[in-house]
């Protein structure tokens, strides 16, 4: 590999046998970083580049592999003074100082072909490895999602890739969590558990951390299930119990360090979010399931060219309610972000409502703007969905 700018991009987009580029001090102030990582859909070799903009909000951008390597050039030369790659072969650094001198410290050194790189990429991208990681393989199996030999079954394939990915986007905020001491989690909603277990996993046996953390459903059977589970595999610390989330109090003087939710169905996913920022949690990671409650509400003559078409209502009335979810933590002084949890392809339900409570609180001019969006929004749908009302 040349050590110029344009060889580096094109050896990383054709082995994808990186972690992640880290693009900084952008050029335009608008834009606080961006970063780029490898993954697959349906087979075929992508690129996401995700930009995180000077007022937090975050978007994304897909690019086949085979025609990322322009971008990210363009990315590195031109639009960012410094770009950092991690690598399992090693980092590199790209730096422009003040009067555009470039220096490239290139310490990655390639150790096979391309397609040994790719598929070693591959596997690592999970961060469950139920083949080498024996207390990952313990849960899964217990779990249903692998066979003894920690070979994922095929028909849970969907959720091992759903509960990884979730685990990524755990992973992002981990940073902002307490470095010492024990972690608090909720997961509310938590059914059968699979994401409960991972990240308790995640936090405990790959990060080396103490967890202290508890699962909430309406269910006893699978409750009772999550119990047991916990229980045959030692999981200390790790706790569920059965009830309404709705009537849920932490002990005295808890504050979870992280609220998670995956497809809390309908306003259970909004009693999450009330119940996070009751608590006061310092991060808070939601994938809603369906929208009924704002589709069935809604009553809007101008937006009448889209509701009088029921498929294009639901996806007025999803993104409705995901929006003013949004806007309502956002009134709660927390920055928040929409990802995209997997492959849309896989499931409809895969955006992601990632929140973090700010450390210090939004001044009165910028919490009364939020205010009066949130209601010339509600005025516009002609309704006032679950969190508006509650509060
Ligand atoms: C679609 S399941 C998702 C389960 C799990 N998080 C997962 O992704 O596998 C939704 C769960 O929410 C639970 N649930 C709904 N409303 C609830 C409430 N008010 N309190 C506690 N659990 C609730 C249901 O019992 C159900 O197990």
């Amino acid at each position: 590999m040349e050590n110029s700018i344009r060889s580096i991009m094109e050896y990383l987009c054709q082995t994808r046998a990186f972690e992640k580029i880290t693009f900084s001090k952008c050029r335009e102030a608008q834009v606080m970083r961006t970063a780029a990582v490898p993954f697959a859909r349906r087979g075929e070799a992508y690129i996401q580049i995700e930009t995180v903009g000077a007022d937090g909000r975050a978007s994304h951008r897909n690019i086949p592999a085979s025609e990322a390597a322009e971008v990210l050039c363009e990315m590195a030369e031109r639009g960012y003074r410094q770009t950092n790659v991690h690598t399992a072969e090693g980092d590199c650094e790209i730096r422009f100082s003040k009067k555009e001198q470039c220096t490239i410290l290139n310490r990655i050194r390639p150790v096979g072909t391309a397609v040994q790189l790719a598929s070693h990429n591959k596997k690592k991208r999970y961060l469950l490895d139920p083949v080498e990681d024996m207390g990952a393989r313990a849960f899964l199996y217990r779990l249903g999602i692998t066979d003894e030999g920690g070979r994922i079954l095929d028909k849970k394939r969907p959720k091992y890739r759903q509960i990884n990915r979730f685990l990524e986007l755990v992973e992002d905020v981990a940073d902002a969590l307490p470095k010492e001491g024990e972690i608090v989690i909720y997961d509310l909603c938590c059914g059968k558990s699979y994401l409960t277990f991972a990240v308790y996993h995640y936090f405990t046996a790959i990060r080396g951390r103490q967890v202290r953390m508890h699962g909430v459903d309406l269910k006893p059977d699978v409750i009772a299930y999550c119990c047991e589970t916990a229980a045959a595999l030692g999981m200390e610390g790790l706790t569920f119990s059965c009830g309404d989330i709705n009537a849920m109090q932490p002990p005295a003087g808890e504050v979870p360090d992280l609220v998670l939710s995956l497809h809390a169905c309908d306003v259970a996913t909004d009693i999450v979010l009330k119940n996070a920022v009751r608590f006061g949690a310092r991060a808070v990671l939601s994938t809603p399931c369906c929208h009924h409650e704002v589709f069935h509400a809604m009553h809007s003559e101008p937006l009448s060219f889209i509701t009088r078409h029921s498929m294009l209502a639901q996806k007025l009335a999803d993104a409705a309610t995901d929006a003013l979810r949004c806007l309502w933590l956002e009134l709660h002084d927390y920055d928040v972000q929409t990802v995209e949890l997997i492959d849309p392809e896989e499931t409809p339900k895969n955006m992601m409502i990632r929140a973090q409570k700010r450390k210090k609180a939004r001044g009165e001019k910028e919490k009364q703007a939020l205010q009066a969006q949130y209601e010339n929004a509600c005025a516009l749908i002609g309704c006032v969905p679950y969190l508006g009302r509650d509060s």
